[in-house]
């Protein structure tokens, strides 16, 4: 799957959203090395805190599909610029990320793109290692 697919799973996804306390719709789409796509979109709730983002949405598909591993992720939205993950989103990408290499290319709906590494985004990540797991 291209790149351009992922971007348009994305995009498909982020219809779907339930934002209606910011007015801000997220999709996001990632793959894994199996070659599988899991999408999720931003789900807000009247209770603020209780939202959940595209990205969390995307991880929860793939692990409830008994998949643990991202190979590339997109994540999309309608903003001048295109929009990094939170920092609990990177924590959360970091944890299945095949390795620091993995792409998070963040798009908007006007075609602009920027991509970075999960280890660009979280430098100096806490992981399973510290624990002496895996
Ligand atoms: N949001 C995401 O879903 N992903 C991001 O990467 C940034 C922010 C959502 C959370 C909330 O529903 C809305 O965007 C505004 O913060």
């Amino acid at each position: 799957m291209s790149d351009a697919s992922l971007i348009e799973a994305a995009a498909a996804v982020r219809e779907n959203a339930h934002a209606p306390y910011s007015g801000f719709k997220v999709g996001a789409a990632l793959r894994t090395p199996s070659g599988a796509i899991h999408c999720g979109c931003n789900v807000e709730n009247a209770a603020y805190p209780e939202g959940t983002c595209a990205e969390a949405g995307a991880i929860a598909a793939m692990v409830a599909a008994g998949e643990y591993a991202i190979a590339e992720l997109v994540v999309i939205a309608d903003s001048p610029e295109p929009v990094p993950p939170c920092g609990g989103c990177r924590q959360k990408l970091r944890e299945f990320a095949v390795d620091g290499d993995v792409p998070v290319i963040m798009a908007t709906t006007g075609g602009e793109k920027r991509i970075m590494s999960v280890a660009e985004l979280l430098p100096g990540a806490f992981g399973a290692a510290h624990m002496g797991k895996r």
